[in-house]
């Protein structure tokens, strides 16, 4: 190859991919008798590949981002007017995005204050976790540190992340972990039976009160943070059972914890609320987001924080280490709230947490009918567009489908042009949850194409 590139020379493409780009998330031994596939273009609901293959997206951009749907000429406008006036400087100064958009976004989050800009989920949870220590070390002569996570959850690939990752299979091999994280017990009523003493009746208190446990063992002046997603996404799109959110809550208040929500994958959105604690009624300290916030138009994202927890990093100014001495290069990129702001608007204008709640009922009612239909489906849960299927071998024992049963069929949807998922790679022995989410415009004659082809799916691959 001589380096003079034509982007509509797809062979081309295809094979400087194959010689030189390693994928996320992919054994390439595949790539040596198979073309790994390229996403050529998208508009809406839908993306083109290198063949031209026009398929339906179900998952928004394959993991929960793409929110408003592609090809959306005013936040590209937007992103373009912005990076012409300024592109960048660094976080310690302010932004007119920046400042705009914290005001709009604390503007749907009562009783939240402050936004701290970074780029990744991960990057935004670290940002928590560090909180947590720090105000351990300020107030607490460092004990109050340890911080909560839960089984099941995903909080983010870096090594602090994965210290905090509820999915063993993401974090086996990159070991050894970070001191100073505890795993509580999941919240998935389905497999309550698995958990020892779990009640038939009010789980969700009894599996709030399973955290409280936790730290009663660990020694509540030793736990300074819980991290939890507000519906777990890549552990199973587990909808957390009534009254658990509320337990939570007191639990916290109880013991002078900080609650962090993980919102990475609810946030602006998906449940059909802005936020997916916001169905719960409850006040978080603290809420990290990032995919859909600019619905991957830009790389962004959020820490917010109550006004109380950003007092702390400011009560004593005499102090030179009394400040959160934190710092991200591209939290100063500025197509990040540039995109967000438009991407919010576009939210609004559009009615789509409207269209979210309508459209997520509708779903859900037609995997309740393939349900009907199917035996191996043991299992729906849905929060909004947010909606997975849990696959059984036989609905008594609730033993899992095999993974590579729920990848084909993953496999046999992509065939048919149609894009799902299936948790992957994250628990060991029960990756078998199929997993739809698809961007927020979504219409009834999409889901039913996406209902078709699942249900043609299911009848080859479990004939
Ligand atoms: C709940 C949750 N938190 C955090 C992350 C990490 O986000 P990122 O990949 O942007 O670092 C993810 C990514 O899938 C996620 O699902």
């Amino acid at each position: 190859m001589d380096g003079t590139f034509n982007e509509n020379d797809i062979s081309r493409i295809v094979e400087a991919d194959r010689a030189h780009v390693w994928h996320h998330l992919s054994q390439h031994k595949q790539y040596e008798t198979g073309d790994p596939r390229i996403i050529v273009e998208g508009k809406g609901m839908r993306v083109w590949d290198q063949h031209g293959k026009e398929h339906i997206d179900a998952v928004s951009g394959g993991v929960w981002t793409v929110n408003v749907g592609y090809g959306r000429e005013s936040i590209a406008n937007a992103v373009r007017d912005q990076l012409i006036k300024l592109n960048y400087f660094a976080g310690s100064a302010g932004s007119i995005p920046g400042s705009i958009f914290s005001e709009m976004l604390i503007d749907k989050m009562p009783g939240m204050s402050r936004v701290y800009y970074c780029n990744s989920g991960s990057e935004a949870n670290e940002k928590g976790f560090k909180m947590v220590r720090q105000i351990a070390h300020k107030r607490y002569g460092g004990k109050k540190h340890k911080i909560l996570f839960r089984d099941r959850d995903y909080h983010g690939t870096t090594i602090g992340c994965l210290s905090a990752g509820g999915q063993d299979e993401r974090g086996a091999q990159y070991g050894p972990f970070t001191p100073g994280f505890v795993r509580v017990p999941h919240c998935l009523e389905y497999r309550s039976f698995e958990q020892e003493g779990a009640p038939v009746e009010g789980y969700g208190v009894w599996a709030a009160n399973q955290i409280e446990k936790v730290i009663l063992e660990e020694g509540a002046d030793t736990v300074g943070g819980l991290c939890l997603e507000p519906v777990t996404a890549g552990g199973g799109v587990i909808t957390p059972p009534d009254g658990y959110w509320e337990r939570i809550r007191e639990i916290c208040d109880q013991y002078d914890i900080l609650l962090h929500i993980d919102e990475v994958v609810c946030g602006l959105g998906r449940t059909g609320t802005w936020f997916g604690y916001q169905h719960y009624g409850i006040r978080p300290d603290m809420v990290t987001m990032a995919k859909g916030v600019a619905s991957g138009y830009a790389a962004i994202a959020c820490l917010v924080t109550t006004e109380e927890v950003f007092n702390m990093f400011k009560d004593d100014a005499a102090d030179p280490m009394n400040y959160f001495r934190d710092i991200s290069t591209f939290g100063g990129c500025t197509a990040g709230p540039a995109a967000a702001i438009e991407n919010m608007k576009i939210i609004e204008r559009e009615g789509l947490l409207e269209n979210t709640l309508k459209m997520g009922a509708y779903m859900t009612d037609k995997l309740l009918e393939l349900q009907d239909k199917y035996d191996v489906i043991g299992d729906v849960r849905s929060k909004g567009l947010f909606l997975g299927a849990e696959l059984v071998t036989d609905r008594g024992s609730k033993a899992p489908v095999a993974e590579k049963l729920v990848q084909a069929v993953v496999g046999d949807c992509m065939q048919q042009g149609i894009v799902i998922g299936a948790t992957n790679r994250s628990l060991p022995g029960k990756n078998n949850t199929l997993c739809f989410s698809p961007a927020l415009i979504v219409k009834k004659d999409d889901i039913d194409q996406i209902i078709d082809a699942v249900d043609g799916a299911m009848g080859r691959v479990f004939a």
